[in-house]
């Protein structure tokens, strides 16, 4: 399958993976794409999609988590965060399950990797963003051998981390363009709403309480809303740190597109991140990344666009594409297959 810009889709591709939608889904995978639905998936904010093509028929993105659960998850979220006000021990409970059920998932599993792109909506944002952190965090946390009970308060931790922007406006939330700086002042108090709302309402572990409060506080001080230094930032608020950075800047977002793995991969080890971030958290994630995922479309330097097909190279910035070429009718003549390794004349030079 291949992650195609919305823009470039035709009407009668089909999708190879469900657009996700609450606990069920927009569009299910097998969907014959038309003009229609395409026109739908950008009003509701998906700008991209996994679909099928003969040159990426074996490229199949493993996600570390199932679909069931991934969407359960941001449905419960969903559900809990909506009424903020009455976090009952009983709803709480249904938040403990899910993170324990991710973990349990996550243990399972010996060679994790960050392969799938998250699709979302706008309307699910804020839950899917909360899941996918979680994920990333847990990630980290495995490859540091954290044991199963510090996993299980870093995954409620990472799940409830947001649950302060329930208290913007979903106006200035989605806004379309620039943010004014009352606006930007506004999204600022949601860690500290964050807190707030757990300390008082529920019954989590304070751990989770600081994770709220001291997930954008960056370990050179430049951070909100307390502007902690190193010191003073509890480690697993670090950790979660560099999660959130990589899902928010992977994210299509109203006011910008997300993205693409490799600009982030530059920016999260560029010399003005490195203060900011906690290095053994960055380290740890660096090994679970790859510049071009499976399935993602490139430019190549001799002008052609090509899919990655396979990303177990040793250079991963020069995995193995293939590069559809068409006839002047737009029909595929053949697919060529390159092992960028073996191909030194040939490069990336950027995803699309
Ligand atoms: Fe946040």
């Amino acid at each position: 399958m291949q992650l195609v810009p919305l823009y470039m889709v035709k009407p009668g591709a089909a999708l190879a993976r469900s657009i996700p939608f609450g606990d069920n889904s927009l569009l299910t995978r097998g969907t014959i794409l038309t003009s229609a639905y395409i026109n739908a998936l950008r009003t509701r904010g998906v700008f991209k999609v996994y679909i099928e093509t003969d040159s990426s028929y074996d490229a199949v993105p493993k996600d570390v988590i199932s679909e069931e659960t991934r969407n359960h998850a941001s449905k419960t979220l969903q559900d809990v965060f909506t009424d903020f006000s009455d976090l009952t021990p009983r709803k709480m409970g249904l938040v403990t399950e899910v993170a324990h059920s991710i973990v349990d998932e996550l243990l399972d599993q010996e060679d994790l990797e960050l392969q799938t792109h998250d699709l979302r909506s706008f309307d699910d944002y804020t839950y899917r963003h909360s899941v996918n952190v979680t994920v990333i965090s847990l990630m980290i946390g495995k490859k540091r051998d954290m044991t199963r009970h510090e996993l299980n308060r870093l995954a409620v931790a990472g799940l409830m981390h947001d649950i302060g922007k329930m208290k913007i406006p979903i106006s200035i939330l989605n806004k379309n363009g620039r943010l004014s700086s009352d606006e930007l002042v506004e999204i600022r108090k949601h860690p500290d709403w964050g807190f707030s709302i757990l300390a008082q309402k529920t019954n989590t572990d304070p751990l989770v309480w600081s994770v709220a409060r001291q997930h954008h506080e960056m370990g050179d001080g430049s951070g909100y809303p307390d502007k902690l230094d190193n010191r003073d930032i509890h480690p697993l608020s670090k950790l979660l740190t560099v999660a959130d950075i990589w899902d928010a800047l992977r994210s299509d977002r109203p006011y910008k597109s997300g993205w693409s793995a490799d600009k982030v991969i530059d920016y999260m080890k560029s010399e003005s991140m490195l203060p900011k971030l906690d290095i053994e958290s960055l380290n740890s994630f660096m090994e679970l990344v790859k510049p071009f995922p499976l399935g993602t479309m490139v430019k190549l330097s001799d002008g052609r666009e090509a899919v990655v097909v396979c990303q177990d190279m040793e250079d991963s910035y020069r995995p193995v594409i293939r590069v559809s070429n068409v006839d002047e009718e737009g029909n595929t003549k053949n697919v060529e297959e390159i092992i960028l390794t073996d191909t030194p004349e040939l490069s990336i030079i950027s995803s699309i």
